[in-house]
């Protein structure tokens, strides 16, 4: 089967790769002349752990091809995924421009029936809106389904999610496309993937719902860890004790500084938008949202007081700046947010990160970077554990200690046992703990 990829972000690329491992041929495509380049000349436009060598793999084998040939690409293959970017607008609301563009530049050069399946997180109705396009711009002479797959794959664990996912979804009212998508999963129904058949609204809600949900996990867990702070209670131990308890589940219940990436903010203001056009208030949502926002200007509150809310002058070395470990992208990184606040103050801003350090630039232009944890601690008097990356783990604290000129060590993931702080001389600030 041939299929063509439209978008080559995190979702168009992983998704391409992965089915070209499935053994269909697949050919990627981005009107962005400058990404298609780079992976024609082997290079990825993003880090994602294990993605380089499954493209160089399935390139090699002939079946992954990157084109900016977008007609041609639609002209030659029988499915065609859109992957492209849905932004949000200025209001929360969603950008569909660039999904309208592939919708119209299918109807155009429509020459076959045509399966067009949508990947990217859109709100529901989008795939009516999009076959309506279709139709409106050919001479109607094919047969177009549109059906919705989203994708539920996480940064930094892609490749895996794309491999091992909990579950697809499928969203068609047609048999026949129905039947084309379940023979390209195929592969993952051998090993018993869950697969969720239903409407095409359905699944395109599921989206929305499922990172919702996820963000809310987060949120509560954030509000409990600030609870624990003025309890004297302990959010590690209180996440443990909830997430044995099966209905509640264990994962997404790690307290910090809040949820950012190009997802979670996005779509919980995207789903409370929709439902406010439908006459229906997403009280949840906005809670989630609201609580989120305030856990920077929580962790800002408890520098500024262990500063004795002077912090103007104060030097502050960041460990970590991407929005979670294991991927450059700082896209809402509550890092960054946390970042500004400080500088916005008069604080001296400096900057580790293993792969964020060149994303975050533009951000973070007034900050220093730094080459290594060791340069970015060198005569600080704070420093903001930010981003949970496996190199922070085991720090060698008193070194760290010797070279700042003083003592403040904000935990603001919770990757620290407090005493192991404290021993190396710092006084130690957490998130509920
Ligand atoms: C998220 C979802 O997890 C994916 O299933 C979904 O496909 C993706 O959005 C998307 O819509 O495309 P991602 O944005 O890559 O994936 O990141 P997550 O791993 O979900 O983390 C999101 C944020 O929540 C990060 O800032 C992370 O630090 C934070 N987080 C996560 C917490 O603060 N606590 C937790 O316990 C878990």
């Amino acid at each position: 089967m041939n299929i063509a990829v439209v978008g080559t972000g995190y979702v168009g690329l992983v998704a391409g790769t992965g089915l070209s491992s499935f053994g269909l041929n697949v050919t990627c495509v981005d009107i962005n002349k400058d990404k298609i380049g780079l992976l024609n000349s082997g290079r990825l436009p993003i880090y994602e752990p294990q993605l380089n060598d499954l493209v160089k793999n399935n390139v090699r084998d002939g079946r992954l091809k990157f084109s900016s040939d977008i007609i041609g690409a639609i002209k030659k293959n029988d499915v065609i995924f859109i992957a492209v970017g849905t932004p949000p607008n200025g209001d929360g609301s969603t950008n569909l421009s660039y999904v309208e563009n592939v919708a119209r530049t299918i109807g155009e050069n429509l020459n076959a029936d045509k399966l067009v399946v949508n990947k990217s997180t859109v709100p529901v109705g989008t795939a009516g809106h999009i076959k309506k396009i279709i139709e409106r711009h050919s001479n109607k002479d094919y047969f177009v389904d549109v059906a919705s797959n989203p994708e539920f794959l996480r940064e930094g664990a892609a490749v895996r999610d794309f491999f091992h996912p909990d579950r697809i979804v499928l969203g068609t009212d047609s048999e026949r496309a129905l039947s084309i998508l379940m023979d390209i999963y195929r592969p993952l129904y051998l090993i018993e993937t869950p697969f969720i058949k239903t409407t095409v609204r359905t699944a395109e809600l599921i989206k929305y719902a499922a990172n919702s949900f996820l963000a809310a996990k987060i949120s509560f867990i954030n509000e409990m860890a600030n609870i624990c702070d003025k309890t004297g209670a302990n959010v590690t131990d209180l996440s443990k004790a909830l997430g044995l308890d099966g209905r509640i589940g264990n994962k997404f219940l790690h307290a910090g500084i809040g949820f950012g990436g190009s997802c979670f903010p996005k779509d919980v203001r995207s789903l409370v938008r929709q439902s406010e056009n439908m006459g229906y208030d997403f009280q949840i949502g906005k809670a989630v949202l609201s609580v989120n926002s305030n856990q920077v200007k929580y962790a800002f509150n408890k520098i500024s007081a262990a500063f004795d809310n002077d912090i103007n002058n104060k030097t502050i070395a960041f460990l970590g700046i991407s929005f979670k470990p294991e991927t450059d992208d700082v896209r809402e990184s509550p890092a960054i947010y946390l970042a500004k606040s400080l500088i916005e103050k008069g604080a001296k801003i400096k900057v580790y990160d293993p792969k964020a350090l060149e994303n975050a630039k533009n951000d973070l232009a007034a900050a220093q970077t730094a080459e290594n944890v060791y340069d970015a601690a060198m005569h600080a008097d704070a420093i903001i554990l930010a981003t949970e990356w496996n190199q922070f783990r085991h720090l060698d604290l008193p070194h760290i200690k010797r070279i700042m000129d003083g003592d403040l060590f904000f935990d603001f993931r919770n990757v620290y046992p407090k005493n192991k702080v404290t021993d190396a001389g710092f006084k130690y600030f957490a998130i509920g703990r």
